[in-house]
């Protein structure tokens, strides 16, 4: 059981709602919640003891009371507390690896790895490891959390890797030192090989049979960059062609005319949301 009294907090939302008053919705909800928990909760004004979020929902007078067990967003896995610009969330980046149908037992090279987060999402799915296993719930915090089961549980999920060679190469050195601070602090470093290097030089790893070349390259959202943007597709399909032949491409892009460029046609097309832009992951065979 977690030590001592929670701090019970209420956000308290409403819509057609006959009560309106959300302060006086929280704060009954709270003088509720703090009854029925005894000597386990207290009001937030009585204490800086860690927080129970409680939402209380009004949609058309239909009241909805939840309790949030997860305290910072899903999508964050613990271990990215750096990036570089741009960096993609990491459950868009473990659905990409989804779509893409990436087969854990291959090869996997993101050439514009950035903070490195669709490698790491790639070698914590080929290790076994569930997601968030790192990080901290905020169930861990609510009365009668069993940190030994959690504990156990969490073992479970760090299954024996068989991993095959995952890389990601980057031309900011700057952002190739974050990405190996990022596999480290998700215990994943011993697996991923992170090279500061441009795409011109990206190369399959030696040995290895045909794998995933899968990556969010610029977008050059700003007019300016599309002469860079086309010599950047122009060196990505180069390096592609001449060095990863047999293995099959997913590029996320919001260019709609990366198929043009290319001039490949997709073998599947899924439009996707990254950072609030529309965006499409393009898959192709090379
Ligand atoms: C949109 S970001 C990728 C973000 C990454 N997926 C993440 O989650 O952090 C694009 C990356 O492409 C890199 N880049 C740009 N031009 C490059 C080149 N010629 N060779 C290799 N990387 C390049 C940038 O440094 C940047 O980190």
């Amino acid at each position: 059981m977690a030590d001592g009294p929670r701090r019970i907090a209420v956000s308290a939302s409403t819509h057609q709602c006959r009560l309106y008053h959300t302060g006086a919705l929280a704060e009954n909800v709270q003088l509720a919640v703090v009854d029925a928990l005894g000597k386990h909760a207290v009001a937030p004004a009585e204490s800086d003891a860690p927080a129970l979020t409680v939402f209380l929902r009004g949609v058309a007078d239909v009241f909805t009371v939840s309790i949030d067990t997860s305290g910072e967003l899903l999508h964050r896995r613990g271990w990215r507390t750096e990036a570089g610009e741009a960096p993609l969330r990491e459950t868009l980046a473990a659905g990409m690896l989804a779509l893409a149908a990436w087969d854990p037992r291959t090869p996997l090279v993101d050439p514009c790895c950035g903070s490195g987060t669709i490698v790491l999402e790639a070698a914590a799915l080929a290790a076994g490891r569930a997601p968030g296993a790192v990080r901290a719930f905020a169930f861990e915090g609510w009365p009668g959390f069993d940190a030994d089961r959690c504990g156990a549980i969490r073992a479970e999920a760090a299954v024996g890797p068989t991993m095959p060679p995952l890389l990601g190469f980057d031309t900011d050195a700057d952002v190739i030192a974050i990405a190996r601070r990022n596999a480290e602090r998700a215990g994943l470093a011993e697996h991923v090989r992170l090279c500061a290097q441009p795409l011109a030089e990206a190369a399959p790893p030696e040995g290895a049979g045909p794998g995933l070349v899968l990556c969010n390259p610029p977008y050059g959202r700003r007019s300016g960059d599309r002469g860079d943007l086309a010599r950047l597709y122009r060196s990505l399909l180069h390096v592609l062609r001449t060095r990863f032949s047999g293995w099959r491409l997913g590029v996320l892009t919001a260019a709609r005319t990366l198929p043009t460029h290319f001039r490949l046609r997709p073998a599947a097309t899924y439009p996707l949301v990254n950072g609030g832009l529309r965006v499409l992951l393009y898959l192709f065979s090379l």
